[in-house]
């Protein structure tokens, strides 16, 4: 079914975590929005470079934002804007510059959890036509450290090894940030801060690019959007605010919608079905979705985003973590909870069943 009309509720029998909410994938003229409300922005370094207090303070606010809405912004990471530069030139060079039959060489496909290669203009996913080209890559995507069966080959990946060898320095300068991240989530919540140290050293991720053309007018009129609402499967998603806005939040407490200003430099993280599964619900998994710039830009100028999901690789057990009250889920392999939710994207046989 791709139908602009579909709603969230038409795909309950995949969701692996409780989702009450009921929306419309685009957005319509029925949505109403929160304009009141402010996403949290906090600054890192307090929890990178501060002392043992400053850290606890950090981790409450932290936590206590992800814990409302699921989203926080946060300055202060230490990378440097000049990367995120150089990203939003390598996307608009990756996806302007590869042929299409090319592109099509590397169309998405299962490797282990993630589907990863190309997504077509209106194919991001088979139940909503969105008007968004994308690209993902997972760990083994890249020449960095890891387990590997044979050597590693860019071309089995890559239109170019220049693209592997771009879009890794920013790889590189995110993966330091996975474990301070899910500390501070853990301290915050009041769990051990280190249960998931070992799990993110060389974890796996997936690093989504994604291109938004200019909108001819009949596109603008078709009522779809350039991504429909959706919750990220993933332990969080680290995402370097974008030069153009659109990014729109679900606030589960008033039902509306809140549109995401994050200056450009700082990085957006969002908690994901992962982390609400293993915090029993503690951080929501909030549904978010890219609709039209306020300033109309979507008619003549590209927009262009690349957040990485963290994820833990495919063997590993999902349980809830200690301390966060009777657990409301059993324990579950990552490969099989991460199928069975993103088949509601990819078709029922991209499930993976293993216990
Ligand atoms: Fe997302």
């Amino acid at each position: 079914m791709t139908d602009i009309r579909a709603s969230n509720r038409d795909f309950e029998k995949y969701h692996q975590v409780r989702k009450d909410h009921s929306y419309r994938l685009a957005e319509n003229e029925a949505d109403a929005f929160d304009e009141g409300y402010e996403i949290r922005t906090l600054d890192f370094s307090a929890f990178l470079s501060g002392n043992l207090e400053h850290r606890a303070r950090f981790a409450n606010e932290f936590a206590s934002a992800l814990r409302e809405i699921g989203f926080a912004v946060l300055t202060g990471h230490g990378v440097e804007s000049a990367l995120y530069d150089d990203i939003h030139e390598g996307v608009l060079d990756l996806f302007t510059t590869t042929p299409m039959d090319e592109k099509m060489r590397f169309r998405a496909a299962r490797s282990g959890s993630v589907a990863q290669g190309y997504f077509p203009l209106e194919e991001t996913s088979n139940i909503h036509p969105d008007l968004v080209e994308g690209w993902v890559w997972c760990r083994r995507a890249f020449d960095i450290p890891q387990d590997r069966e044979r050597p590693f080959r860019a071309e089995e990946f890559w239109p170019s090894a220049d693209h592997e060898r771009l879009f890794r320095r920013l790889v590189l300068a995110h993966e330091p940030l996975f474990q301070p991240i899910i500390q501070a989530m853990f301290q915050g919540l009041g769990v051990d801060p280190h249960l998931y140290d070992q799990k993110l050293t060389r974890t796996n991720f997936g690093l989504r690019l994604n291109h938004y053309p200019p909108m001819s007018l009949a596109q603008d009129r078709s009522g779809a959007g350039r991504l429909f609402g959706h919750e990220d499967v993933d332990l969080f998603t680290i995402l370097p605010a974008s030069r153009i806005d659109g990014l729109q939040v679900w606030n589960h407490r008033s039902g509306k919608w809140v549109r995401m200003l994050a200056p450009y430099g700082s990085i957006i993280i969002n908690t994901g079905d992962y982390m609400q599964r293993i915090t029993n619900d503690a951080l929501p998994s909030t549904t978010h979705r890219v609709g039209k710039p306020s300033d109309r830009s979507h008619l003549t100028v590209p927009r262009v985003s690349f957040p990485m999901a963290v994820y833990v690789w495919e063997d590993v057990v999902l349980e809830v973590l200690p301390g966060l009250g009777e657990p409301r889920y059993p324990p579950v392999k990552a490969i099989t909870f991460h199928t069975r939710s993103t088949s509601k994207f990819y078709g029922d046989d991209y499930a993976v069943d293993e216990d």
